[in-house]
């Protein structure tokens, strides 16, 4: 488990980075991490894995705190990808692939056979291994940071906007790989992103943050349906509703009655855009959500659905649901 108690950062020219910040990340588990340009995301990843001093707070990486740990163990047990992607331009694919491994006194043949495993791991053929960085494509780029972020078999991921500079054909490509990738490996991760829609797709939990201060950390649904500040409803405003209903699911909002009412069912796990689309289709106000025995958990209806639309700011875009669902 990576726990953050009460961090805080300052720089030296007076600027207040990161502002008290409090997290827990369970392992195995991937947090996003969301806020505007300069809240200060990319400080509080350097802050874990010290490439930037803390001011204040203790962080604690399986119960150590991190100043306790030797830096070297330390950095082996965090893989960084970072924003730009940052593969040193005169090393080989390979020798990027194995730095960590190098760094560590690891032996040749050993750092050879990791780094054909891992390029092969994130779907890319050994030839690519004697290629320097510019000779690849963005996405070729960005799955080799992946695969040096991986060498030292980290328990702790760090990703800083990995996926920000590409187009969004192979973001998206590359988000599904890493998401099945993840079901295997189960590493603990914090995944900054600036595309809200991203956050929702990757992370099991969302935190977003502004000027340095944690705002809210919960589950998609919790943005929508308990917002904590004004600015968390601004801040999704701006996005594709429709979409971000593909990321909630019918569990997240359901009512807790076991009566069993509605005249359609589906299953705990549903996404709410399947569930308002089957709701259109029967032409039904509410339906039942089910367990994996064919028990009725509760209901979802279109009202409930239309609820979480009413929250979101319609001055930055039109937001069809509120046309379309009748209560
Ligand atoms: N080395 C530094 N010295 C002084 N101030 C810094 C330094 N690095 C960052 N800052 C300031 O700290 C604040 C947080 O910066 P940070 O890079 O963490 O933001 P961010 O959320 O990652 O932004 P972005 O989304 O643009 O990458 C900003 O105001 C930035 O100008
Ligand atoms: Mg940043």
């Amino acid at each position: 488990m990576l726990r953050l108690d009460s961090i805080s950062k300052q720089y030296p020219n007076n600027v207040q980075a990161v502002d008290n910040v409090s997290l827990e990340v369970a392992d195995g588990e991937i947090i996003t991490l969301i806020g505007p340009s300069g809240c200060g995301k990319t400080t509080l990843l350097r802050l874990i894995n010290r490439l930037t001093e803390k001011t204040s707070g203790q962080i604690f990486i399986e119960g150590k705190e991190i100043n306790r740990w030797n830096p070297i163990e330390l950095r082996r047990q965090i893989g960084y990808v970072i924003q730009q992607v940052g593969l040193f331009p005169h090393l080989t694919v390979e020798q990027n692939i194995s730095y960590v491994l190098r760094i560590m006194g690891t032996g040749k043949k050993k750092q050879r056979e990791r780094a054909a495993e891992l390029i092969s791991l994130v779907g890319m053929d050994p030839s690519y291994l004697r290629r320097y960085p510019a000779q690849l494509s963005g996405g070729q780029a960005q799955r080799v940071g992946f695969a040096r972020a991986l060498a030292g078999n980290p328990s702790i991921i760090l990703m800083d906007e990995p996926f920000g500079a590409l187009d969004q054909i192979t973001r998206l490509q590359l988000q599904d790989e890493l998401l099945s990738l993840q079901n295997e490996l189960k590493k603990t991760v914090i995944f900054v992103t600036h595309d809200i829609q991203e956050a929702m797709k990757m992370g099991d939990k969302i935190v977003l943050m502004r000027h340095g201060q944690l705002i809210q950390a919960g589950k998609p649904a919790d943005f929508f349906i308990r917002p904590k500040e004004p600015f968390v409803t601004q801040f999704i405003g701006g996005s594709d509703f429709f979409r971000l209903l593909t990321f909630i699911t019918v569990d997240e909002i359901i009512t807790r009655e076991k009566r069993l009412s509605a005249k359609a069912s589906l299953p705990s796990g549903t996404s709410l855009a399947d569930a308002l689309q089957l709701m259109f289709q029967k032409n039904i106000p509410e339906i039942d959500v089910l367990d994996g025995q064919g028990n009725t958990l509760g209901q979802v209806s279109q009202k409930m659905i239309r609820n979480i639309a009413a929250t979101i700011s319609t001055d930055q875009g039109d937001n069809p649901l509120k046309h379309t669902i009748g209560s």
